[in-house]
């Protein structure tokens, strides 16, 4: 089968389409034909040599997390799942597995059947960032319809769902993003939007419950100037070093600062599922046939999109 991999850190230069085996799969397994996998900024941090505590440096690595596509064979103690069936997923080691290739074998606790009324690249668009999104609203806490939250690179995957999950909270959200997000921040549920490339968060007078950076732009220590006493600061990408720390951190101050961890469910994917159901939207701004699947990672990696961007595979 055709698949995309690379054999040594860098940019997209790397990647190169190879022929590997298909995959055989275990009793608790499936074989998926792929017809679409998503982008998602842990990709290229990986592929760049930026994550290798968790990544390893082992290669040929395959690249990409989440996927669609239609099951081709089930493992002998699989239940609920048919030849067949459109379903999505993701890897059960983000890590170190790739979904970058025309089959893929993956748990089948971490497949759910695939909505008829969305797509392939709709579906693959779920997994990670939806359930980062889950998970960081229930570290939110308590919130209400008089918690304040500022919701800074809201129009991202991340935000594209996390901003529709609040709206369902009745919870007052403030949504930075840059000029061309500002419409889809609104239709998404942003009370206030801010555009980034015109004003700046920091310099306004307002105080928050919870801040959460999805941009990368935003630490913990510039986050606290705009923190209520007693505020919580999510991260969605704290530094190994800085688990510990904001857990010890926490235990003197006031704002909190808090790790966000997430890992696909099926508790979080029946939430998001339900949420779809309800008419949660999923925007995917680009999707690049698998022969660009260069281009696909240069456009996602350059920003400045609004949701995700993905890959389908014929
Ligand atoms: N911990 C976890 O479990 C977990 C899971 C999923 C993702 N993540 C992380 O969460 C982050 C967000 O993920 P994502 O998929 O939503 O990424 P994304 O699609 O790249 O979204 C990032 C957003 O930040 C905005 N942005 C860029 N510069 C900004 C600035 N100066 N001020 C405000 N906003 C700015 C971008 O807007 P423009 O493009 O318009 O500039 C973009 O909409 C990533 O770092 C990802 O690795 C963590």
């Amino acid at each position: 089968m055709k698949a995309v991999a690379y054999k040594e850190f860098g940019t997209t230069a790397v990647l190169q389409t190879v022929e590997q085996p298909k995959p055989t799969i275990k009793a608790d397994q499936v074989l998926v034909k792929v017809k679409a996998f998503s982008i998602n900024p842990m990709d290229w941090k990986i592929r760049k040599g930026e994550m290798t505590l968790m990544s390893g440096s082992k290669f040929p690595k395959n690249t990409g997390t989440d996927f669609a596509g239609i099951v081709e064979e089930i493992g002998s103690s699989i239940t609920g799942i048919k030849k067949g069936d459109e379903v999505f997923g993701v890897v059960k080691n983000m890590m170190k597995e790739g979904v970058s290739s025309e089959y893929v074998a993956v748990t089948s606790s971490l497949v759910w059947k695939k909505p008829a009324d969305i797509t392939f690249a709709q579906a693959a668009s779920i997994p990670v960032v939806g359930t980062a999104a889950v998970t960081a609203l229930e570290k939110m806490g308590d919130i209400n319809s008089k918690s304040s939250i500022l919701v800074n690179g809201a129009t991202g995957g991340f935000g594209m769902f996390l901003l529709q999950l609040l709206k369902q909270r009745d919870a007052k959200v403030t949504a930075v993003t840059s000029t061309k997000g500002i419409a889809y921040a609104k239709g998404w549920g942003a009370d206030i939007v801010i555009d980034y490339t015109k004003e700046d968060v920091l310099s306004m007078k307002a105080t928050y419950d919870i801040v959460i950076d999805l941009s990368g732009t935003m630490g913990y220590k510039t986050a606290k100037q705009i923190m209520k006493p007693k505020a919580r600061f999510l991260n969605p990408t704290p530094k190994p070093i800085e688990i510990p720390l904001s857990i010890l951190g926490n235990l003197f101050t006031g704002k909190k600062h808090i790790a966000i961890l997430s890992s696909p469910s099926t508790r979080c994917t029946d939430i998001l599922l339900n949420a779809v159901n309800k008419g949660l939207q999923i925007e995917v701004n680009k999707v690049f046939p698998f022969a660009q699947y260069k281009e696909a990672y240069d456009y996602a990696e350059q920003g400045g999109y609004i949701g995700k961007v993905a890959v389908e595979i014929n």
